[in-house]
């Protein structure tokens, strides 16, 4: 498996932008930003030499009992179907190479969590056909508004987990690639959206918008299905939500919240300060927050 060539942004025709200078949203320039930002900070790290490293018995079986591990397995091989399908009908070879270097990511991921699981022997259900999509642009937004709501969350699990020591500090390390490429995905995510509703046509925008919210009923109602079967032994999409009573305990939700906000703020500092950054998930936290911090004033 080997990630897409590299084509350059001057090459494949684009504008490139001035530093520091100011970017319209849709431009060319815009475009240029955000493909660069995924191409250019690819980690071309290889899942077969990763170094998995040995756990005592409780921490390995604190792992092995995660209730994770069967739908992230099938939600990263979905994921590089819906990103790939997508790819294919890109006609932008800078935009397209960028599309495939996220699919390319996504099959890394669904690589690593394989040897994760064979390293330290936990099972796995037969994982379902992948089936490509009907519609490729909704599969896309589908992954990537689903991403922007689960790395949001995995990025404060996974600092509580290493602050209260479920994850041992090498498997930590041997990790740390993934999740911060879930960062790069969500970014290079939104800013396609940004550029992706402002360029096309006029008469088009409309259905887009109304796209974006079905996406993101579709995602809602798939959330709260899934919540209702927590406890029940059912392993489901939400593995954020599955995850968090182990990997949080001893946080409070509102600590754990805090965590989220403050990790999505750090690993987004990293990449080019003119291409927004998801922002929906992070209000809405901000939020909830809020109103936390304020019931718990008004019961003292
Ligand atoms: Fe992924
Ligand atoms: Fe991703």
């Amino acid at each position: 498996m080997s990630p897409p060539s590299a084509v350059s942004g001057l090459a494949a025709g684009k504008e490139t932008a001035a530093p520091g200078g100011p970017m319209r949203l849709g431009s060319g320039e815009h475009m240029n930003l955000f493909c660069r930002m995924l191409l250019d900070t690819h980690d071309p790290y290889h899942p077969a030499i990763m170094d998995w490293p040995k756990l005592e018995a409780d921490a390995l079986s604190r792992l092995v009992s995660l209730p994770i591990w069967d739908i992230a397995v099938q939600t990263e091989g979905r994921a590089r179907l819906n990103v790939a399908t997508y790819a294919e009908a890109i006609s932008d070879p800078l935009l397209k190479e960028a599309v495939e270097m996220n699919a390319f990511e996504e099959g890394r991921h669904k690589l690593v969590l394989s040897h994760l699981v064979k390293a330290y022997g936990i099972g796995l259900a037969a994982e379902p056909p992948y089936v490509p999509p009907k519609d490729p642009e909704w599969a896309f937004m589908v992954t990537g508004f689903s991403e922007c709501i689960d790395s949001f969350f995995a990025f404060g699990l996974f600092e509580a987990a290493k602050r209260t020591g479920f994850f041992p500090a090498g498997l930590v390390d041997t990790f740390e690639p993934v999740i911060q490429e879930e960062a790069r995905h969500i970014l290079f995510f939104v800013n396609w959206v940004a550029w992706h509703r402002r360029t096309m046509p006029m008469w088009r925008r409309p259905l887009f918008e109304l796209k974006v919210l079905r996406v993101w009923l579709f995602l809602i109602f798939e959330r709260i299905g899934i919540a209702r079967d927590v406890g029940n032994g059912v392993q489901d999409n939400n593995f954020t939500l599955s995850g968090a009573n182990q990997l949080g305990a001893g946080i409070d939700v509102d600590e754990l919240i805090a965590i989220c906000l403050s990790e999505n703020d750090r690993r987004m500092s990293r990449y080019e300060p003119r291409l927004p950054r998801p922002s929906t998930v992070p209000a809405l936290a901000r939020f909830a927050l809020r109103l936390m911090r304020r019931g718990r004033k008004d019961r003292k």
